[in-house]
């Protein structure tokens, strides 16, 4: 690896944990790597970032993100390629994504090289937990926190920037079904629905809870005042193959995250020849090209879920079933170019994987 411009200060594990790994049995965000990245922000600057051992958090029950909920993550992924070599896949637009989830929440940016220079370091240093089955990955997880010990409400002063890292395979391992909620709702116009804050996915427990108890695997969200254009599912981005054109929301309305992997997929289509509107869509426009047969596919997109099959619907009691996975061709394709190019497999023109 190229010497890191920001200073890092390493305290390398002991004994490593990778025993505890069974790359036949990974579980979404259950096993973390042998070290994490930690820096502190304090007097309006970053000190120097730390690499040690992955271990508990020492904070006071004041702490202000406890309370109020002032706290981002970002998800990125790092692959190895036939060789062997690590890749980590857009960790830049992740960088700027964070920042944007930052200034909306009012906290610190990080600044690129702190985040680029950190992640790749510690990506270096614990590489041998990535593993190299078939749709496997090291998920990456950098967060940052509001850490003044005060309970008073407002924006901190304080704050902590950790990245931890965990193995991982499928997030789903078979094609998902939906339920189009119009009763509760994720984001509106003026709100923090395009951001990774912490608050988005806590307001989505209780509503995916019930669904789930319904027998559905996740939340199509639909907008928060007229309940009419679809936005995203709790865990991606959404795409619908209507005809012979791709459709997608577009991300102007501050409600919906703008995804890395929701980004790759359109470059890609549109590259191929594939017509992508990025645009409202109404759930009435769904229902009826599934009543005359040309909603063919749907899928989300995710860091996590990447690219995750969708076969139904439903929207008030009304189930919308889509055509078998075997005939889905667009989303067959578009996992594919875009794992060919995660895992090496395929050159990659856009420059979207990050080398070691
Ligand atoms: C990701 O895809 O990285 C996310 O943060 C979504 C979360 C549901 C795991």
């Amino acid at each position: 690896m190229n010497e890191a411009a920001t200073d890092i200060a390493i305290d390398k594990i002991e004994n490593s944990r990778i025993s505890q790994f069974d790359p036949s049995n990974i579980q979404f965000g259950r096993l973390y790597s042998d070290h994490m990245l930690v820096a502190y922000y304090d007097n309006g600057a970053w000190g120097q970032p730390k690499i040690m051992p992955y271990d508990n958090l020492s904070l006071s029950p004041a702490t202000t993100f406890m309370h109020y909920g002032q706290a981002i993550f970002e998800g990125i992924k790092a692959y190895k390629d036939p060789q062997g070599n690590p890749g980590i896949f857009r960790p830049h637009d992740n960088w700027k994504r964070m920042n944007r989830s930052a200034e909306r929440m009012a906290m610190p940016a990080i600044p690129e090289e702190l985040f680029m220079d950190g992640l790749k370091t510690l990506i270096d240093l614990d590489r041998n937990w990535i593993p190299n089955g078939q749709d496997t990955s090291l998920y990456i997880r950098p967060f940052m926190l509001a850490i003044d010990e005060f309970i008073g409400v407002k924006p901190a002063e304080q704050f902590m920037f950790i990245i931890i890292t965990s193995p991982a395979g499928p997030y789903y391992s078979k094609p998902v079904s939906i339920y189009v909620q119009d009763e509760y709702v994720r984001a509106f116009p003026g709100g923090i629905g395009y951001t990774k804050a912490a608050g988005n996915y806590g307001m989505s427990m209780y509503p995916t809870k019930k669904i789930k108890e319904m027998g559905y695997d996740q939340i199509l969200w639909t907008d928060g005042i007229e309940h009419k254009y679809v936005q995203e599912i709790g865990t991606m981005n959404v795409f619908f193959v209507v005809g012979d054109k791709v459709i997608t929301p577009d991300i102007n309305h501050d409600t919906i995250l703008e995804g890395v992997t929701r980004d790759s997929v359109i470059k890609l289509l549109k590259e191929k020849g594939v017509t992508v509107e990025e645009r409202l869509i109404t759930i009435q426009e769904l229902k009826e090209a599934h009543e005359a047969g040309t909603l063919k596919e749907a899928f989300g997109t995710g860091t996590a879920a990447s690219i995750a099959p969708i076969y139904a619907f439903t929207y008030n009691d009304q189930k919308m079933t889509l055509p078998p996975m075997e005939t889905c061709e667009i989303t067959a394709w578009v996992k594919k170019e875009l794992s060919d190019i995660r895992y090496g497999r395929k050159e990659d023109t856009h420059n979207w994987v990050v080398r070691l």
